[in-house]
């Protein structure tokens, strides 16, 4: 396509994504509630095609169980795991202006970015990320718990469950998809970082030894996931973390990154997390957590894992910012289209009467009921063709279908292809198959 533009502004993005009911800030009518968002109509289905790849990828195969853990979990699990001794980052606050930073992002001895006040800045302190929450009707000591701030801990405290019930042997994983949250100091770009956020976890359980096999193997099998979605090649790379940024204990992280507008920056974390999980939750548990391993003269041992963790929302952003596109910008043939994959896109497909005619509508409903057995559609009578078209375009329907006068007599309709914009006319009775052969499924 000539004359074609990429996103280069988050703006553009955020306000196509309220405008055609994708992304709506979280409590609007009340003025918003910082760095939380709602997912509208549109929003919703594209998440669900995200989670539904997700989940197809990493548990339709033998060696893969699912699991949907509690967001509450007992307070020792998060002692166990570090999250309430080490999940913190260091804060400061301006004497003058009361705005707070983190620590580690801006220069101590400068002026505020805020208020440009001297020497104004507090000492650093550590402030935990997690939300905490009381249990029971009486607030006080002993009754805190915590909104889990990551969805691997709710697979490491059921190693043991999922590995007896479904008679599980070594490699073995364990995927779940699920809310996280973190009181992030500074969250924001939208739905890049929030403070409730969805999470798409899966633990490989290995024998030790074998992790740098299978810290390879995850790569490649997430990287092409990614592609798979429809991410283009030359917006993704690897960060391998060096030793300054390995978390202490993992002995491997590489990231998956995405060229967002706002730069390289993190979508997957793969980490080779070792036996510390499971050795933790032993020690802090007394549970015995030991896998017992028959095809190696029945040693006992805590394996250890290979992680895979993507944010659902990060993922579904990278995936906005990559099938946007801005056409024939400031001629007459503009429009704006967003180049989703058809199993990614939220709605498959348009059915549109040509005018609001009731056998026109008659015909066009036949054709949408038929349609909506197997596919997400929509139906639009509103406005001139052309419009209708854009907005489809704007939205990512990969098809659309108007029926015309010429339909009543030829039993036929138009198929326009959102991206070659090329119409076909396709017999009635032959929509399912060609439909089909275009989505691919
Ligand atoms: N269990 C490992 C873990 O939680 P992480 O790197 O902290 O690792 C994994 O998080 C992924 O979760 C990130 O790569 C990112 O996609 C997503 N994520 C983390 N914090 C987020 C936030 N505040 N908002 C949106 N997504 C977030």
């Amino acid at each position: 396509m000539s004359n074609e533009k990429n996103l280069e502004n988050m703006a553009d993005l955020v306000s196509l994504c309220k405008r055609r009911g994708f992304i709506f800030q979280s409590s609007e009518i009340y003025g918003g509630l910082g760095s939380c968002w709602d997912y509208g109509p549109l929003g919703i289905e594209l998440k669900n095609n995200v989670k539904n790849t997700w989940w197809k990828a990493m548990t339709f195969r033998s060696d893969v169980e699912g699991l949907d853990a509690s967001i509450l979990m007992s307070p020792l699990v998060w002692k166990a795991s570090g999250h309430i001794d080490n999940f913190t980052d260091p804060l400061v606050d301006c004497k003058e202006c009361k705005a707070r930073f983190r620590a580690d992002k801006i220069e101590l001895d400068a002026p505020c970015p805020n208020c440009k006040a001297e020497d104004s800045f507090t000492e650093p302190r550590e402030f935990n990320l997690m939300f905490e929450t009381h249990m029971g009707p009486v607030k006080g000591s002993g009754a805190e718990v915590y909104l889990r701030p990551e969805t691997a801990q709710g697979i490491f405290v059921n190693f043991l469950n999922v590995q007896s019930t479904m008679r599980k042997k070594l490699p073995f994983g364990i995927a779940q998809i699920g809310k996280a949250f973190r009181n992030e100091i500074t969250p924001g770009n939208f739905i890049f970082r929030t403070r409730e956020f969805e999470q798409m976890e899966m633990q490989y359980f290995v024998k030790p030894g074998e992790q740098k096999k299978f810290m390879d193997e995850g790569k490649e099998i997430r990287y092409q996931w990614h592609l798979d979605n429809g991410i283009r090649k030359e917006n993704l790379r690897f960060h391998p973390h060096g030793p300054d940024e390995l978390a202490h204990y993992a002995d491997a992280a590489e990231d998956i990154e995405y060229k967002f507008p706002i730069g390289w920056d993190e979508m997957e974390g793969i980490h080779s997390r070792t036996d510390f999980d499971l050795k933790q939750h032993a020690e802090l548990s007394g549970k015995n957590l030991n896998y017992v391993d028959q095809a190696d003269g029945n040693k006992k041992y805590l394996p250890y894992v290979i992680e895979t963790s993507v944010g659902c929302d990060r993922h579904l952003l990278a995936l906005l910012c990559d099938a946007y596109r801005l056409e024939n910008e400031g001629t007459k043939e503009e429009r704006t289209v967003l180049k989703f994959k058809p199993h990614i896109a939220p709605v498959k497909i348009a059915v549109m009467p040509l005018m609001k005619k009731p056998q026109l509508e008659e015909c066009a409903t036949n054709i949408l009921n038929e349609l909506q057995k197997n596919y997400k559609c929509e139906y639009d009578v509103s406005g001139s063709i052309g419009k209708r078209y854009r907005r489809q375009d704007e939205i990512g329907t990969p098809l659309c279908i108007t029926v015309d006068f010429d339909s009543l007599e030829d039993n036929a309709v138009t198929i326009r292809d959102r991206d070659s914009m090329k119409q076909e006319r396709i017999e009635i009775s032959k929509i399912g198959q060609y439909v089909r052969e275009q989505l691919g499924f």
